[in-house]
């Protein structure tokens, strides 16, 4: 009994100091690609707690790495220990990654999907080895051995976009004028997406319907303006090709709905190479990527959304602890999210509207950023 009592204080202090302890941010440039696995589960700390195994999708972009940094560190500090990988974006690795951890012994699996679509066979076989499994950010679709979703919220991302932009052209007293836009949203295979583009299109498509917007792309529908792994590199070349068809004649480009700020940065990139036009336009974000940083601060991005994966990551490994220790985890959403086999009990965080007025606060007094890393 006593020896139970010493490992409970010692969890409680273990998950106190988790609290308290948030970790710094990301690592400034992505680690190549071969470096994807991290240290195997035998490296992990000797603390002889259970295992945890956390899937994340890449290293490609900052946020993974500073989720997959901050769950790492949260869970140890809670005494478990992590078994952490990157699917370098290609959906075998990620299966055969999470193969490993089933069959390493892992008591609870965190993954953020590559391909929602794409893990029901190796989620099958972890439900037969009674293995919870907690979709992290993104939805695992079609499976019905995920136990509990923790995220954002992800519409309200979505409808914070469309409002933005709404406000920023001043839609609503628009009379007669007309405003152009163009659409970027991300990887179809992610689900986030059907939240984003169509929480931010709740907001936008009146305005398109009455003819106030108008996208002389004709691009509009969330298929066509996909984005492939959200690559800054295609959104840079589908918007070259936008803007050369469209607006080389010197028509204004009032706004682009960018769903994340990997594929806004694609078209700041091209808008620098090829937009001659005094009128820059409104461009959403979301993530606050260091790498759009320099771009908010100097105007060429007008907004993004901060997602503070810290609190993303201690809400996940309060879930974590409560399956462990065969408590209820904890939830505030049990209605929205149904990855088609039924709804999928949620935790939700809240996003953030970020500026080049309220950064500092947001990002640099909370500590989240150090100045240093963002100019
Ligand atoms: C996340 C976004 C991120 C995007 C690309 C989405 O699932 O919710 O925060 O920008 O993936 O990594």
């Amino acid at each position: 009994m006593k020896k139970v009592l010493a490992l409970i204080l010692a969890a409680t202090m273990a998950l106190g100091l988790a609290a308290c302890a948030v970790p710094a941010a990301a690592p400034a440039a992505a680690p190549a690609a071969e470096a994807e696995a991290e240290a195997p589960a035998a490296e992990a700390p000797a603390a002889g707690g259970d295992l945890v195994g956390v899937a994340m999708p890449t290293k490609d972009l900052q946020r993974w790495n500073q989720d997959g940094e901050n769950m790492k560190a949260q869970l140890e500090a809670a005494g478990y220990q992590v078994d952490l990988q990157y699917g370098a974006n290609d959906i075998a690795t990620q299966v055969s990654q999470i193969e490993n951890m089933i069959a390493n012994g892992c008591k609870v699996l965190v993954i953020a999907s590559i391909d929602g679509d794409s893990l029901g066979t190796v989620l099958a076989q972890a439900k037969e080895a009674g293995i919870p499994v907690i979709a992290y950010d993104r939805l695992i679709m079609n499976s019905d051995a995920v136990s509990y979703y923790a995220t954002f919220d992800n519409w309200l991302v979505g409808t914070k976009q469309g409002e933005f932009i709404r406000d920023a052209l001043d839609l609503d007293n628009a009379g007669d004028k007309t405003y152009n836009i163009e659409f970027i949203t991300g990887d179809p295979g992610d689900n986030n997406i059907n939240f984003f583009f169509d929480g931010a299109m709740s907001i936008l498509q009146p305005y398109l319907d009455a003819g106030t917007l108008v996208c002389p792309s004709g691009q509009v529908e969330k298929a066509v303006v996909a984005t492939a792994n959200w690559a800054t590199d295609a959104a840079q070349s589908r918007f070259e090709n936008i803007l050369a068809a469209n607006y080389a004649d010197g028509t204004p480009l009032d706004a682009v709905l960018a769903s994340n700020d990997s594929t806004a940065l694609g078209v700041e990139n091209a808008l620098a190479a090829s937009y001659e036009n005094d009128v820059y336009p409104v461009i959403t974000g979301q993530d606050c990527d260091i790498a759009i940083m320099k771009n908010l601060i100097e105007g060429r991005q007008a907004m993004s959304v901060f997602k503070d994966t810290r609190t993303l990551a201690e809400k996940t490994v309060a879930m974590v602890d409560a399956l462990m220790k065969g408590s209820e985890p904890p939830v505030n959403d049990t209605s929205t999210y149904d990855n088609g086999t039924g709804i999928i009990p949620s935790y939700l965080c809240e996003p953030v509207a970020c500026t080049v007025d309220n950064y500092e606060e947001l990002l640099i007094e909370s500590g989240y950023y150090t100045m240093d890393q963002i100019q």
